[in-house]
């Protein structure tokens, strides 16, 4: 138990690293929280115009969670899922930002390609299918949360499908106010600014 609650918290600190807010205050943008969504993630970091800060967001917003995994991986592989789910509850509530962080959509994915690679290619494909159909962020995001649990559960993988069940549906509640502006017709496409 010592070793588990110890890869819980490494996972934690890991994840609760808020990339997106801080390399948008490094160039100088200010706090991005005040911009677009308001969120700190990748896709908010684009409406900056910047988009090589928003790639910058979701590569190193998705490498803190499969650092997570893969370091507490090597003590044991069920280490590795407990801290991935550490590293996402960091993301979406770092102790630094008073515990409202991001909607956990890179940091997932960068779970998912230590914990499961064969979902994080479900993952992609889902992703890059309906973002490039419907521009939505958002609506993309949602649909490979939907994917990839079944995907893992139909591959067999029942520890990682356990796993990305719990974070899909904090994925989905994270995503409450797109659903509503998805539904509304008012969610705004990646490319469109604010
Ligand atoms: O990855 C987050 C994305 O699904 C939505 O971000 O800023 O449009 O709320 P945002």
């Amino acid at each position: 138990l010592p070793y588990l609650l110890a890869a819980l918290g490494a996972g934690y600190l890991l994840g609760s690293i808020p990339f997106g807010f801080l390399i948008t205050r490094l160039a100088g943008l200010g706090d991005v929280r005040k911009i677009g969504s308001g969120n700190i993630g990748a896709t908010n970091v684009l409406r900056t115009g910047r988009k090589g800060l928003a790639a910058l967001t979701l590569l190193l917003d998705a490498l803190k969670g499969t650092a997570a995994v893969l370091l507490a991986a090597l003590y044991g592989s069920d280490y590795g899922l407990v801290a991935g789910f550490g590293a996402f509850i960091g993301h979406l509530f770092p102790v630094w930002l008073g515990f409202k962080g991001g909607k956990g959509v890179a940091t997932y994915l960068g779970i998912l390609i230590a914990a499961a690679w064969q979902g994080a290619l479900v993952f992609a494909a889902v992703w890059l299918t309906v973002a490039y159909a419907t521009r939505y962020s958002s609506l993309a995001a949602l649909v490979a949360a939907v994917c990839v649990p079944l995907a893992l559960y139909l591959l067999g993988l029942t520890g990682p499908a356990q796993l990305f069940t719990v974070l899909s549906l904090l994925v989905f509640l994270r995503h409450r106010a797109n659903i509503v502006r998805l539904i509304q017709g008012r969610e705004s496409r990646i490319g469109a600014k604010g």
